[in-house]
């Protein structure tokens, strides 16, 4: 299966994300700025993925500066605040750059480790995640509530709260899969119904306003989602409509887990609270698929994240292990 992202002749190429499901095709960026626009337009998205796309970026920067290190690392300023809300770009950034004076082999050669790098932790930290659920979940085929699109299209290859519904699948041990439609972008109508869709898993789009009532009424055994950045308390900033999806599971007593490498933690950030929430243009809300959907001259709030507290979350996750959140 293509990567999501990759290296290839000089070139980064990804799957764009913007023309799914549609149509699957990929784009070749040669340059920072175009890389930085398809961050910025979400054509590559995900916390996982944007830290392969800093690595890949910051390669393609040594590769056109060669020897000149002030330029490569303006380059890299410019990657990592494409988008504020998750660590990973920075961090992606931040390894690729560890290299920089040994030339642009090999940062282009730690920016291919972090890809690897990326499919066997994902695959870790789903695989714990799945164990997990099943030991706390009825014994049967679980049905579980996702948020967004935290698969394989959101990180290099293979997922991370999707990754778990791989594993359940492959073990017989999943009946079905609610994928939030995740306003105003429709990642999970989009991205997460299309894998769910290519992997043969059964699935239901799931309106957001309906999550809280689907949970009411039994249907739900567990709520799985990814993350965009974890403060060092557990607090969690992942998609907006998360911290609602957390306090509905809470009332209904229904696990609620987060899975994420631990790229994803920002062990800086005391607690959520220092996060920054990245907020869109208000035509994400006022449009949808450029039709407008409210009167003229409307305007919008449209923060892309939330953050949900540490408290609310049973488990968090990742390829070393299962915490506690506080
Ligand atoms: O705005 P997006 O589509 O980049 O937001 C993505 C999410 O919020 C994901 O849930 C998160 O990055 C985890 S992906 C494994």
């Amino acid at each position: 299966m293509r990567r999501t992202i990759d290296w290839d002749g000089g070139a980064v190429v990804i799957i764009d994300q913007c023309a799914l499901p549609e149509s699957c095709r990929t784009l070749r960026l040669t340059t920072v700025d175009e890389l930085i626009g398809a961050i910025r337009r979400l054509a590559v998205r995900g916390a996982p993925a944007l830290g392969a796309a800093g690595a890949l970026g910051t390669a393609l920067s040594a590769f056109r500066h060669p020897g000149d290190g002030e330029a490569v690392r303006a380059d890299a300023r410019r990657l990592a605040d494409a988008r504020p809300t998750a660590v990973n770009l920075s961090w992606g950034v931040g390894r690729a750059l560890t290299r920089l004076a040994e030339g642009p082999e090999a940062v282009l050669a730690e920016a291919k480790a972090l890809m690897d790098e990326d499919e066997r932790v994902n695959r870790e930290a789903s695989r714990r995640a799945a164990e997990l659920l099943l030991d706390r979940c009825p014994p049967r085929p679980l049905r579980l509530l996702t948020h967004c699109n935290a698969g394989r299209l959101a990180t290099v290859g293979w997922g991370t709260a999707l990754g778990v519904v791989w594993h359940l699948h492959e073990a017989d041990r999943l009946e079905y899969v609610f994928a939030d439609e995740t306003r105003p972008l429709l990642q999970g109508a989009r991205l997460t119904a299309w894998e769910l869709a290519e992997a043969g898993v059964p699935y239901r789009l799931l309106p957001d306003s309906a999550a809280a009532s689907a949970m009411a009424r039994g249907l739900v055994d567990c709520v799985v989602v990814g993350a965009d950045r974890i403060a060092a308390n557990g607090d969690v900033a992942n998609k907006i409509g998360t911290y609602g999806l957390a306090l509905a599971a809470a009332r209904h007593g229904l696990p609620f887990v987060v899975v994420a490498p631990m790229s994803t933690v920002d062990k800086e950030l005391p607690d959520g609270g220092g996060i920054v929430i990245e907020e869109r243009d208000p035509g994400e809300v006022t449009h949808v698929a450029g039709q407008p959907v409210a009167p003229p001259g409307a305007t919008a709030y449209n923060p892309a994240f939330d953050v949900t507290p540490a408290e609310l979350i049973t488990a968090v996750v990742t390829e070393h292990g299962i915490f506690p959140p506080a």
